[in-house]
């Protein structure tokens, strides 16, 4: 039985080995989107998102490691949305993975740059993936991807979040909000790591449950890390999101935590399906809940 916390040191290594090696150039004049990629990949970040690729596949059947690149485009379009979130016209944020966020240290021009070049190369990581043997698997995760950041998921999902600042959202709203701009990155990842190990349409529904109810609790405890911890902690803006209408900002800090909890418990039972070990999973939903950065 493994453990989260070695499993996702190994994946983190994986993961961070391989994005330096994408993110390096010999060419001088591509020089400083490369610096600017390495940026923000060096600042490190927790790579959740790859680990629930890893363990999502693992759990369907699948070894995991020979389709790392496609860990790596989940990672890639995850820091992408990031650094476009952090920028002047939407957060402002000056802080992010402990480091100054990217259109600080260079501007905002060469922060958009980065952000698109990272998108890129996600799904140019996925249609080269040495390890995808059917033309066919490529072009689901390819899609599975797309649609997570599209229009109609990450992309409303943000949009709808800038455009509430100062107004008072429904639940289904403010679910709405949850669900896209976070949820459906987390959902997509589990759906692929699934997908990718030829999964059972009762597991995949399983692990959709899972990482439904998993994205939900992780923007609410997000959400709430942003009242009560601190930068240091943290390694980003603190408060920033005290304008929006937020889960804090409707029910308080406790009822957010037992919301929170409540979701995780669900997302924990979804697993029930399997036979298969689920520690790593059930961990992983526990860690987002306990998180403190
Ligand atoms: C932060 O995600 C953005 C949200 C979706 C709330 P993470 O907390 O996973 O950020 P990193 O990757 O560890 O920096
Ligand atoms: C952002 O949510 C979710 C994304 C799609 C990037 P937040 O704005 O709350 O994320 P943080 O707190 O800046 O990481
Ligand atoms: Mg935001
Ligand atoms: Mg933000
Ligand atoms: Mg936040």
């Amino acid at each position: 039985m493994e453990e989260l916390r070695g499993y996702a040191a190994r994946v983190r290594g994986l993961v961070n080995g391989r994005l330096l090696e994408l993110a390096a150039t010999a060419d001088p004049r591509c020089a400083k989107p490369h610096a600017a990629v390495r940026h923000t990949i060096r600042a490190g970040g927790k790579r959740l998102r790859p680990v629930l690729f890893f363990a999502s596949c693992e759990l369907c059947g699948t070894k995991p490691e020979r389709f790392l690149d496609v860990a790596c485009a989940i990672e890639l379009v995850h820091t992408a949305s990031l650094v476009l979130d952090d920028l002047p016209s939407m957060d402002d944020a000056r802080l992010r993975r402990g480091r100054p966020t990217l259109h600080v240290i260079y501007d905002e021009a060469t922060a958009v740059l980065a952000a698109v070049a990272e998108l890129m190369a996600a799904f140019e990581l996925i249609a080269r993936c040495p390890g995808i043997r059917r033309d066919s698997l490529a072009r689901s995760l390819a899609a599975e991807l797309a649609r997570a950041v599209g229009i109609d998921e990450m992309i409303s999902g943000q949009q709808l979040d800038l455009d509430s600042v100062g107004k008072s959202l429904s639940m289904d709203e403010m679910e709405f909000i949850h669900a896209a701009k976070t949820g459906a990155l987390f959902m997509a990842t589990a759906r692929m790591g699934a997908v990718t190990a030829g999964a059972s349409e009762p597991e995949i529904e399983a692990l959709e449950a899972y990482a439904k109810n998993l994205g939900l609790s992780f923007q609410i405890v997000d959400d709430i890390l942003d009242v009560t911890a601190t930068e240091e902690e943290l390694g980003k803006d603190v408060g920033k999101d005290e304008d929006k209408p937020t889960f804090v900002h409707l029910f308080g800090l406790e009822t957010s935590r037992t919301v929170a909890g409540e979701l995780v418990a669900t997302a924990k039972s979804a697993l029930g399906v399997f036979r298969r070990d689920t520690t790593v999973l059930r961990q992983l939903a526990d860690f987002v809940l306990e998180r403190k950065s």
